[in-house]
């Protein structure tokens, strides 16, 4: 293929990718957009590897690695549960800061081009800058899929004096980055390159360790942000102009969504990077569990067929344990039942409910919930004082009132669905325990709420059983 091809493939591959993020803006049109990204990304791999700089004897080692990587993410793509979708997102990131890095070193050992003068210190830069958002992105993507698999406990690791650390190891940063650039030869310029990686990881690994439970969305994007400049990174030192553009399109949408994120949880993007928000000048997290106060309602599957049926508006609140229990299904089964009989049933949705942005809103598409139903947490907060019943399905923390009510709660100031504001509210989860973020939820124990305990898709196939007798 010859260079000018490669051109207009690539030119023609960014568009895709351009059209595929528009697509992917709207649950409508995510389909298109997903296919749009599948078919700019087959002609930007075939046009790399059929490129001018790729020689024939390098053809089989490539696709070799492509056959292998393809099959392990095939596997993995098959294999995980749908829960671990975070997961999986959180080491696909690691695995762009790996490539970021390994490329880096590379590129600084690789002498085939020799670079001169200005171009030379550019290159070096290049390979500095890259080498340092590349591993920042693996080991702080390593400890976010610690987090999110719960091998890693949610609490923020707060080490004393740790902004000041931060701030040292910037420092050593920028001036192993001169020694590095001013560095006469490799052997010289190795150290500080190496100084500089470990200084990296070690504060990826330090600023997601210091995140609290109820931060993590912000650091899930934070993260994917990273990824994208990663690879724009490793675009500048294989001078990939598509690479360049792919990873800024990535880097930028991450970082919409991070502000995004920051303001749906009424965050400041700083405070959640620095780390311990909400928790330096405030009480404690209390520890995942933390033991309820006061008494709670319990319903029966059968009495909230009852609920449901004489009511007139239905919001139904989603959350992590629906995921879980894969309730979905039924969830819509129920909806469209009661819909039939004249409920005004509808869904609200809390922009970092389960795991991952837009978790809630995959889960329902894939039930065939019409998406007219599914509503923002801003469209539908102000509905819950005419609604008859608010049905949670196993969410915790986005319906939490202490977030309004308590200021020295961990999630104090995070905006929350008010489904306590409803004539009654039904939660449905399997105990007591409490949720990402570790704190107890007062709403269980007000008047108006009951509890329906057990797992939510069991508990719904009763609902449902109930409703059609
Ligand atoms: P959570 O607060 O985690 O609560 C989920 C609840 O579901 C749990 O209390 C659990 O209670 C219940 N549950 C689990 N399995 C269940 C099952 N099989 N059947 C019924 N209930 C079940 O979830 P949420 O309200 O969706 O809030 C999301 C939290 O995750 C927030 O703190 C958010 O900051 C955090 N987070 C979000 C993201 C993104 S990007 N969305 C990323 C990382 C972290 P039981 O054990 O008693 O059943």
């Amino acid at each position: 293929m010859t260079s000018s091809l490669t051109t207009v493939a690539y030119l023609g591959a960014t568009i895709l990718f351009i059209l595929s993020l528009g697509g992917l803006s709207n649950p409508e049109t995510s389909r298109r957009g997903n296919l749009y990204g599948i078919v700019g990304m087959t002609i930007a791999v075939l046009a790399t590897v059929l490129g001018p700089r790729v020689t024939a004897a390098g053809i089989p080692w490539i696709v070799a690695a492509m056959v292998a990587g393809g099959a392990i993410g095939l596997y993995a793509a098959r294999a995980v549960q749908m829960t671990q979708m975070p997961e999986l997102v959180a080491i696909m990131h690691s695995l762009v800061g790996l490539a970021a890095c390994l490329v880096g070193f590379a590129s600084y050992v690789d002498t085939s081009i020799a670079f001169t003068g200005a171009e030379k210190t550019i290159h070096e830069i290049e390979i500095y800058v890259g080498i340092l958002i590349g591993a920042v992105t693996f080991s702080g993507s390593v400890i976010a899929f610690g987090k999110l698999s719960g091998k890693i406990g949610g609490k923020p690791m707060l080490l004393p004096g740790r902004h000041w650390l931060n701030l040292i190891g910037l420092l050593v940063v920028i001036w192993y980055g001169r020694q590095f650039v001013m560095a006469p030869s490799i052997e010289a310029g190795m150290p500080p390159l190496i100084v500089m990686t470990v200084i990296a990881l070690l504060f990826g690994i330090h600023m997601v360790m210091a995140i609290g439970g109820a931060d993590m969305p912000v650091v899930v994007s934070m993260l994917n942000s990273y990824s994208g400049w990663a690879a724009a990174a490793t675009g500048f030192m294989l001078s990939n102009d598509l690479l360049i553009v792919v990873g800024a399109l990535v880097g930028s949408s991450g970082a919409i969504l991070s502000y995004i994120m920051c303001r749906a949880m009424n965050r400041n993007f700083i405070s959640v990077i620095a780390g311990g928000f909400g928790t330096g000048g405030g009480a404690p997290a209390a520890a995942s569990g933390a033991q309820p106060a006061g008494e709670v309602s319990p319903v029966s599957a059968a009495e909230t067929a009852e609920l449901l049926r004489e009511s007139k508006n239905v919001i139904i609140v989603p959350g992590y344990g629906m995921a879980v229990a894969q309730a979905q299904h039924t969830v819509f089964e129920i909806t469209k039942h009661l819909r039939e009989k004249g409920v005004n049933v509808r869904f609200g949705i809390h922009p970092v409910a389960g795991r991952m942005p837009g978790h809630m809103n995959v889960l329902l598409a894939e039930a065939k919930v019409p998406y007219d139903i599914v509503l923002e947490m801003d469209e539908i907060n102000e509905d819950f004082p005419d609604t008859d019943v608010a049905m949670v399905i196993g969410a915790n923390d986005i319906v939490n009132p202490a977030a309004q009510d308590d200021p020295t709660s961990p999630i104090a100031g995070m905006p929350v669905l008010e489904v306590w504001k409803a004539k009654t509210s039904i939660v449905m989860k399997r105990s007591m325990a409490s949720g990402y973020a570790g704190v107890d939820n007062p709403l269980f124990y007000k008047d108006n709420n009951r509890m329906l305990f057990g797992d939510a898709k069991k508990m719904l196939d009763e609902v449902l059983v109930a409703l059609k007798a």
